[in-house]
C-alpha cells in the first residue's frame, strides 16, 4: 500500500472530516463536531464570485476561530481567475489550513455556470481552475468531486488523476454522479479504485450513516480518510464512535435521552452567540432540533413544538418539559423522517 501523507498536519492517521454542508457545516456545528471528534471541518460552499466581488453574505460565512483547525475554505466557480481572486483573498484574509475545490456540486442554478459538477464535464476546465487556484495561493489545495456528470461520462479514476496530476493535495470523491443526484447508493469500489490510484490521500464519502459504517467504509476501500455528512445530524458523537472503532478501543454508546438534549442546547448556545439575527437563527435551528429528536417516543409532538420556536430559550423549556414527562420504557416512534433521505439541492 502506498504511503500517502496529509498536506497540513492531522491528529490521526485516518482522519474523520466533517462534510461541507451548506446551511448545516456552519462554524457551530464544526466547533461541535470538532470537540466530538471529528478531525478536519470543511466551509459550506462559496462561491468565488461572491468573494471576489465582497458579497456581505458569502464574506460572513468565512468566519471561524481557531478551534476549528485545520479548516478548509470550499469554494466554487467556473472561472479559473474568478477562482485564482477568491483563494489569494481567502488565504490573506482568513487563513485557513487548505482551499477545496468543489467539483460535486449538482444544483442547477450552479452547473448551469459550469459551476460544482458542471465541471465534470470539462477535465480541461477542472485542471485549469485547479493550476490557476494553486498558483494563487501557498495553501494546499484540496478538490471534491463527484464520480463524473452522467452514467456515461462515469470515470472517477479518470477524473481523480486529472485532479492529481493538476496539482491537487487530497481528493474526497463522493462516489455517486451528478445525475443520480441523491439517489441510489455511493459506489464505495470506486473509492477503493481511486484509493489505489492515487499518490494522494482520498477521502471516502457517501453514506455512512453509523460509526460502523465508517468502519466498513475504511476496511472496504483502504480510504486515507473518512468524510461524514448527514450521518453526523443529529449526531455529531458519531465522530468519537467512528474513531473508537477505527482504533479498535471500546465505544461508547450513544447519549441517553437528556444528554442528547444536553448537546442540542449547547449547539444552540454556540448558534446564539454566533449568528446577529436571533430569530432567524432560531428559525434555521429548527432543522437541527427536528435531527436532534429523532426516534424518542412520542417524538411526533415534540418535533411539531420544536418546529414552531422562534427563541432560542423556548427550547430549553420544551426539553424540560418532555423529560418530566418522558417514560423510558417508552418505544420509539415509528414515524421519523431520515436524515439521509435528505435530497438537498447542493452537494
Ligand atoms: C444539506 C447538504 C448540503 C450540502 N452542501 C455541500 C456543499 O456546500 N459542498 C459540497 O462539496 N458538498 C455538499 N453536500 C454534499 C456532502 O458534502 C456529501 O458529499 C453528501 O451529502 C454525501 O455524503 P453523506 O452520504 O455522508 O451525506 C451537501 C449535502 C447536504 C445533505
Amino acid at each position: 500500500m502506498k504511503r500517502k501523507s496529509f498536506p497540513f498536519p492531522v491528529p490521526q492517521r485516518v482522519p474523520l472530516y466533517l462534510a461541507p454542508m451548506a446551511g448545516v457545516s456552519e462554524s457551530p456545528f464544526r466547533r461541535l463536531c470538532h470537540a466530538h471528534g471529528a478531525d478536519v471541518v470543511v466551509t459550506e460552499f462559496l462561491s468565488a464570485e461572491g468573494i471576489r466581488r465582497e458579497n456581505e453574505a458569502t464574506i460572513s460565512k468565512l468566519r471561524f476561530t481557531e478551534a476549528e483547525r485545520p479548516i478548509g475554505v470550499q469554494i466554487f466557480g467556473a472561472d479559473p481567475a474568478a477562482m485564482a481572486d477568491a483563494a489569494a483573498m481567502v488565504t490573506d484574509l482568513f487563513a485557513p489550513d487548505f482551499v477545496d475545490i468543489n467539483f460535486g456540486c449538482p444544483v442547477k442554478k450552479v452547473v448551469r455556470r459550469n459551476g460544482g459538477s458542471g465541471c465534470l464535464r470539462d477535465l480541461d476546465l477542472v485542471q485549469s481552475i485547479i493550476r490557476a487556484v494553486s498558483r494563487a495561493t501557498p495553501l494546499p489545495v484540496t478538490c471534491k468531486i463527484r464520480s463524473g456528470w452522467s452514467e456515461e461520462m462515469r470515470d472517477p479514476v479518470g477524473i481523480a488523476l486529472r485532479c492529481q496530476d493538476a496539482g491537487a493535495r487530497v481528493l474526497a470523491l463522493h462516489a455517486r454522479t451528478r445525475t443520480q443526484m441523491y439517489t441510489g447508493h455511493a459506489n464505495w469500489d470506486e473509492i477503493a479504485k481511486v484509493a489505489e490510484a492515487l499518490d494522494i490521500p482520498v477521502l471516502g464519502n457517501g453514506d455512512i450513516k453509523s460509526p460502523q459504517d465508517a468502519l466498513r467504509m475504511h476496511e472496504h476501500t483502504r480510504c486515507d480518510g473518512v468524510m461524514i455528512g448527514r450521518g453526523s445530524f443529529g449526531q455529531p458523537w458519531i465522530f468519537r464512535q467512528a474513531r473508537a472503532l477505527l482504533d479498535g478501543t471500546p465505544v461508547a454508546s450513544s447519549p441517553g435521552v437528556a444528554e442528547r438534549f444536553a448537546v442540542a442546547l449547547e449547539h444552540a448556545r454556540l448558534v446564539q452567540a454566533y449568528e446577529v439575527d436571533p430569530i432567524g437563527a432560531a428559525i434555521e435551528f429548527r432543522k437541527h432540533l427536528g435531527w436532534y429528536v429523532k426516534g424518542l417516543p412520542n417524538s411526533a409532538e415534540l418535533r411539531q413544538r420544536l418546529h414552531q420556536v422562534k427563541d432560542f430559550a423556548e427550547v430549553e423549556g420544551i426539553f424540560t418539559g418532555y423529560l418530566a414527562g418522558w417514560n423510558p420504557e417508552a418505544s420509539p416512534s415509528p414515524d421519523e423522517p431520515d436524515p439521509m433521505s435528505l435530497t438537498c439541492e447542493v452537494g
